[in-house]
């Protein structure tokens, strides 16, 4: 049985996943933005192993984050799951001068996976919405570009793909996918999706354990545990150096070799 950590998981598809793991007998971890939060968490998984408390939108929050995780693992497999959808009406700004929506997706995944002992599994959560995502780094904090909330999300469930490939390339020792749910109708996916909720979390659970051979390869685009062809700029390794250079130099830490 593997021990798992999900990130953004007092609600929606992170709990979701939580509660399949923990049906099948795994151990799991799951993480909530504070206090208040985490009470809901462990009221809604009494069976997890324990819940990590910090907001992933600042950095000192993702660092906090990172060092419970290590103090509750290893881990065999992280779900970088936490984010926020595209309905931001205006740029918002993080304690750090970022954009909300880039802080919580891509800096937070990044600066986690940075820091948190090497696990056996990584698996981030991206979005069929990543195919309309803009394949550069002009100005991923929204500063010049009028805001449109779709297009940061777009773009941010690009960069977590282009992220997932890049670790499955540097690590190659460590699985590292990236699963697309369906649009569900969880808090982010609104009442109207029209996409089947239970399979929504199936995908990253069976990535974070099963030993079927098809879950265990890496550098894979998942939905509903087939494989799906990703945006072609999330395997340019260029791209891919360039995101996580750009992530290290924000965040002040470089993705381990
Ligand atoms: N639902 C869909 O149709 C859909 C489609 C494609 C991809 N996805 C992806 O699936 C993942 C989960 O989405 P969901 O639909 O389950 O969304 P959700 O129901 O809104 O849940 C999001 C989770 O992330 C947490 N979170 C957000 N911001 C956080 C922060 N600053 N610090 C700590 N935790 C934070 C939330 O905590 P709080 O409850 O405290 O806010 C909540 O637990 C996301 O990465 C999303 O992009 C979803």
């Amino acid at each position: 049985m593997g021990r798992v950590f999900i990130t953004g998981s007092s609600e929606g598809l992170g709990l979701m996943a939580g509660r399949l793991l923990a049906a099948d007998g795994h151990s799991v971890v799951l993480h909530a933005r504070n206090k208040a939060r985490a009470d809901d968490t462990r009221a809604a998984l009494p069976q997890a192993d324990g819940v990590v408390i910090g907001d992933l939108a600042g950095m000192a929050g993702m660092r906090q984050v990172a060092a419970q995780a290590d103090a509750a693992g290893p881990f065999d497999a992280i779900i970088h799951n936490a984010g926020i959808g595209y309905r931001e009406p205006r740029r918002v700004a993080t304690e750090d001068g970022l954009a909300h929506v880039f802080a919580v997706n891509v800096l937070a995944p990044y600066l986690l996976t940075a820091l948190i002992e090497r696990p056996g599994r990584l698996v981030y959560l991206s979005s069929g919405m990543h195919r309309g995502g803009d394949a550069r780094l002009d100005d991923p904090q929204w500063e010049r570009r009028r805001w449109n909330g779709a297009q940061a999300y777009a773009d941010s469930k690009l960069f977590d793909t282009v992220l997932a490939f890049a670790v499955a390339r540097r690590w190659p020792g460590v699985p590292s996918n990236a699963v697309e749910p369906g649009w569900v109708p969880t808090r982010m996916g609104g009442p109207g999706a029209p996409d089947d909720m239970s399979l929504a979390p199936v995908t990253q659970a069976w990535l974070a354990v099963s030993d079927d051979p098809a879950a265990t390869g890496t550098g894979g685009y998942f939905y509903h545990q087939r494989p799906r062809d990703a945006h072609p700029a999330a395997r340019d390794v260029r791209f891919q150096e360039e995101l996580l250079g750009y992530c290290a130099g924000i965040a002040g830490t470089e993705l381990p070799r």
